[in-house]
């Protein structure tokens, strides 16, 4: 793949966090708060994963990290997962992306501990680059190269439990924030599954809605600002939308992706999880 580093460069935020920036897009990689901290407190915290994982089960719970970028996320999940005690449940990450030239550049000497990369987790994560995966007895981690949302398409149906969405904006990567690549998604995910992404847009939300997901706001950030959950079944939210976010989609100026049908309003207000419970 490409060489660590080509087309993005390790900066400060404001708020004094170290953080991946792409130079292509101009996008930082976890914005606000920095990788480690929103990697544990969007992603992590917020899908309950080791509590899913404390449950334990014969088959491993399926992970789908879109967006490895600097493998914060992913790397957040492997930690604690290795954590876990035996009895608990495997964990196998399948991180999508078309580059891992972020990675390659978080897991530099100069780099590697600033992004949470130290001990086995640098041996876990020079091993993706390397090999394409990376086995423990608690965990499996490998990478799927290529291009979204082919690759997703690629996933066995019905395979897929908690999935962090984290590629680029809407402006910088619209085709992974349509109905059309929901619907993908969805199809991957089984029952019981959660989807957890930073973007709490209209958009972003009537398009999960459109693809057949049931949709909640997530955390907040230490900042404040709204998430999204999504999830197959309306049960596993802990805020799903209701009756006043219709109202609020239906007066606002960019309500629906790119991709929606004509009858997208009418549709979305069909929904269950719109009737008075
Ligand atoms: C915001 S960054 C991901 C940050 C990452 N989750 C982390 O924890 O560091 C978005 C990533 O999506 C990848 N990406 C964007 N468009 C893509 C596409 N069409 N196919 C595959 N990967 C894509 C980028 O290369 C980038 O690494």
């Amino acid at each position: 793949m490409t060489p660590a580093g080509a087309g993005c460069e390790v900066v400060t935020t404001r708020s004094g966090a170290r953080a991946m920036r792409d130079r292509e897009t101009g996008e930082l990689m976890h914005p606000v708060v920095g990788p480690r901290v929103e990697a544990e407190k969007l992603y992590v915290d917020a899908s309950r994963l080791g509590a899913r994982l404390a449950r334990g089960a014969p088959e491993p719970l399926v992970l789908l990290d879109v967006g490895l970028g600097a493998g914060s996320n992913a790397i957040a999940a492997w930690k604690l997962s290795e954590r876990m005690p035996a009895p608990a449940r495997r964990l196998e990450i399948v991180s999508f992306d078309h580059t891992t030239s972020a990675l390659a550049l978080a897991v530099s000497a100069a780099h590697a501990p600033e992004f949470g990369f130290d001990g086995d987790a640098l041996v876990a994560a020079r091993a993706l680059l390397s090999a394409g995966r990376y086995e423990t007895p608690r965990t499996t981690w490998r990478l799927e190269p290529g291009e979204l949302p082919s690759t997703l398409a690629r996933v066995p149906e019905d395979s897929s439990d908690v999935v962090f969405w984290d590629p680029f904006s809407p402006r910088a990567n619209p085709a992974l924030w349509t109905t059309a690549t929901f619907a993908v998604l969805r199809r991957a995910c089984r029952q019981g599954a959660t989807v957890h992404t930073y973007s709490a847009a209209t958009a972003t939300r009537s398009a999960l809605l459109l693809a057949g997901f049931a949709v909640g706001a997530g955390d907040a950030t230490g900042t404040g600002k709204q998430t999204t959950q999504a999830a197959t079944d309306v049960h596993a939210l802990a805020r799903p939308l209701e009756g006043r976010w219709l109202e609020r989609l239906a007066r606002s100026s960019a309500p629906f992706p790119p991709d929606a049908p004509a009858d997208a309003l009418a549709r979305v207000t069909a929904l269950p999880q719109f009737s008075v419970r």
